[in-house]
């Protein structure tokens, strides 16, 4: 074991979600090192602890690894399990955080942003109940990669990952197991295989996209191999270090090649697409694409037909940006409905509390209380198992779903890689004009209210200031305005668009929301500050 002397890093502040930067960042002397020391500082110690640690194969991931490894034997932890070939999806990651009783795990993914060498690369940590650290601790690790001077590290081999067993390194127990295994055992508790299967059987077509990221291997197993659905379901499985080039973000924009398919004359009956960690999910009908906020709401509401949620949901929170189409469910439910900042870490205390059994994100995340993370495949699997128990196509499922509920025209725009500092005067100059706009009229929509969210959690009592500007109107529709918390390159501006209908469900939604996107522009003048009128992207 060996003390390296080491300076600082002076931006090592985790986002929404971890550390991420670009690869070449992490790529730089000492700049992983530092980072993986100031994890265990944060958290008191690594010594004679248990860690979970795997990554989405992306580029890095293997030389990632093999520094944790090391690292975490000088700091004398007594054993680390890593998936095969240091992969694990960051579902799979979190389940067997909890099942193996471990002290936490590290993850290395920057989930839905490319990877490569030039592209991005993202390092987190997960706490013993399997979820994404809270503020506290991520403050704390900040502070700690602020003022490190040294780390502890073994100078040894590397650790041969690629064959399931034990082996050691600098004293300490490597244990390898497989990645899939664990995790699909668990579906297997939740779901009901036989009715899918049933389903599969009949001829229900289906299409899966793992775009080339590590969901690969956990959707052929499970779909293909434990589910009977043709082989050839599955597209894109092979996980690659640079995702194929493909841009693993399940989202109409990035995953055209299976919007296509499900848009096409002869579409299956379902498709659906997962994110570079498998955390996301996006989901689609023949002809019919599902929005984040409404598949949750489905989800919900349809959540005991499945085996594992029979008894019922105890209660369902939402990020704030998402659409309030759950909140409807929830009512009609007679459960308690929570509005949490964006990042799944604020759903952590709900989910431990037993207050919550599903939580979600507009971002494509949905999620239950069987991990401490968003899980891509169990959204998909808890859709097929809804599909196979009603016999009805998705398309009816939202249609019928509408007609009781009322539909919340939903959509976000993101402005990618806008100037830092104008995107910034943007934001604090949307904010110093808040207190204005109650009783304001713009593009015929009254302004009831505008404020800075800000989240007290309920279980803790901690609390989280200047979480996303809000502005709603009297009739419901609503503007959030926000800046990523996850992007590696300038500022993203996230423009998040809502109007409630109680009828008149088969609107184009950017027609629908069409006086709100006005309206927006008009009230933040994102054209005057940033120059950009059209988003790069639209989900
Ligand atoms: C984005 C999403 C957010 C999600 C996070 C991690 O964060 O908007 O919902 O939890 O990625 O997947 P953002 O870039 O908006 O801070
Ligand atoms: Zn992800």
């Amino acid at each position: 074991m060996t003390t390296i002397q080491t300076v600082a890093f002076d931006d090592q502040k985790p986002g929404t979600s971890g550390l991420r930067k670009k690869t070449r960042v992490f790529m730089q002397a000492h700049y992983l090192e530092n980072f993986v020391q100031a994890i265990f500082n944060a958290i008191g110690g690594a010594k004679g602890k248990t860690f979970i640690v795997g990554g989405d194969g992306r580029f890095f991931n293997d030389r990632a690894v093999q520094v944790i490894l090391r690292i975490a034997a000088a700091n004398g932890a007594a054993k680390v399990i890593v998936g095969q070939g240091g992969i694990l999806s960051t579902p799979a990651a979190s389940h067997l955080i909890r099942s193996r009783k471990t002290d936490g795990g590290i993850i290395l993914s920057a989930s839905h942003n490319p990877g490569g060498e030039d592209e991005d690369f993202g390092i987190k940590f997960n706490m013993p109940n399997g979820g994404p650290a809270p503020e506290n601790i991520t403050d704390a690790m900040f502070r700690e990669a602020s003022v490190l001077v040294s780390y502890n590290i073994v100078e040894a081999q590397d650790v041969d990952l690629g064959a399931i067993g034990e082996t050691t390194i600098g004293g300490m127990a490597v244990e390898v197991v497989d990645c899939v295994a664990d995790y699909a055992a668990l579906m297997e508790t939740l779901f009901d295989f036989d009715k899918i299967r049933a389903m599969f059987a009949n001829g229900f077509r289906m299409r899966f996209d793992a775009m080339c990221a590590v969901t690969g291997p956990y959707a052929t197993e499970i779909l293909e191999n434990r589910l009977g659905a043709p082989a050839g379901t599955v597209t894109h499985g092979t996980p690659l270090p640079d995702f194929g080039g493909m841009h693993p973000d399940p989202n109409p924009t990035w995953a055209h090649e299976l919007m296509a398919e499900m848009m096409g004359d002869d579409a299956p009956n379902f498709g659906a697409a997962s994110d570079g960690d498998g955390d996301r999910n996006m989901v689609v009908g023949r002809g019919i694409y599902v929005s984040p906020s409404d598949s949750l709401a489905v989800l919900a509401a349809n959540a005991h037909l499945a085996k594992g949620y029979a008894k019922g949901i105890a209660g369902v929170a939402r990020s704030m940006p998402t659409s309030a189409a759950v909140d409807r469910v929830a009512a009609d439910l007679g459960i308690e409905a929570f509005e949490t900042p964006t990042g799944w870490k604020f759903f952590g205390n709900l989910l431990d509390a037993g207050r919550v059994t599903l939580c979600g994100e507009e971002s494509f995340g949905t999620g239950s209380d069987h991990v401490r993370e968003k899980d891509g495949l169990w959204a998909v699997l808890l859709w097929l198992n809804i599909l196979a128990v009603r016999g009805q196509s998705v398309s009816e499922i939202l249609e019928a779903h509408w007609a009781k509920y009322g539909r919340n025209y939903y959509s976000r725009h993101d402005f990618e890689a806008v100037d830092k500092d104008k995107a910034d005067a943007m934001m604090a100059a949307l904010r110093g004009s808040l207190a204005d706009l109650p009783g304001r009229e713009i593009e015929g929509l009254k302004i009831a209210n505008a404020d800075d969210f800000a989240y007290t959690d309920p279980v803790d009592g901690s609390t989280s200031a200047k979480q996303g500007v809000r502005i709603l109107f009297e009739d419901g529709s609503r503007i959030v305005m926000r800046l990523s918390g996850t992007g590696t390159q300038g500022a993203t501006l996230r423009l998040y668009l809502e109007r409630y209908a109680e009828s008149g469900f088969d609107q184009d939604p950017q027609e629908a929301l069409a006086p709100v996107i006005r309206a927006a522009q008009g009230l933040a003048d994102i054209q005057g500050y940033t120059g950009r009128v059209t988003p790069d992207v639209i989900t």
